[in-house]
């Protein structure tokens, strides 16, 4: 299994209705492509793992690092592994700025950290911990 993690920024805030549709139209393609993986969306930055067969994660990387709604794409990580990291979703969502995720059980270390920060290219460990606590909490 193959997986890639980039963080960008949006070019405007998404309001909640805008990243409904971007979730929707996503989770339905995902699915037909037989990817999986994680959204996160905190204060205008995004950090995102696309799963699946090599050829077509790249793919779709390729076609979402174009999309205008956002900018700086930074690939933190690409790999594989045995099996789906992600597993369950065609595309698992946080809006890390709602009230449930400050909750999140070691979330209190990355609170106050852009999804954009040095922090995650400088080491991938990192930006893997942050995935893996939405994905036990989702
Ligand atoms: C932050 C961000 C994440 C996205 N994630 C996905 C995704 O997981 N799957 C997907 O198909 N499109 C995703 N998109 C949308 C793609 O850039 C592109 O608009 C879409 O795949 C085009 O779909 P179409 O082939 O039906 O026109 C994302 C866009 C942004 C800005």
């Amino acid at each position: 299994m193959f997986h890639v993690v980039y963080a960008s920024s949006a070019l405007q805030p998404f309001s909640k209705p805008e990243l409904q549709a971007l979730l929707e139209h996503a989770r339905k393609k995902n699915a037909k492509l037989g990817l999986t993986g994680m959204l996160l969306y905190k204060d205008g930055n995004f950090m995102q793992v696309l799963e699946g067969e090599k050829e077509a994660v790249m793919k779709l990387a390729a076609i979402i690092e174009r999309d205008p709604r956002h900018k700086g794409v930074l690939i933190l990580l690409r790999g594989t592994s045995e099996e789906h990291l992600f597993p369950n979703w065609t595309m698992g969502f946080r809006d890390l700025a709602d009230d449930n995720a400050a909750k999140t059980p070691g979330y209190n270390d990355f609170m106050n950290t852009p999804l954009t920060d040095g922090e995650f290219s400088r080491d991938p460990n990192r930006c893997m911990k942050l995935l893996r606590l939405f994905k036990k909490n989702m």
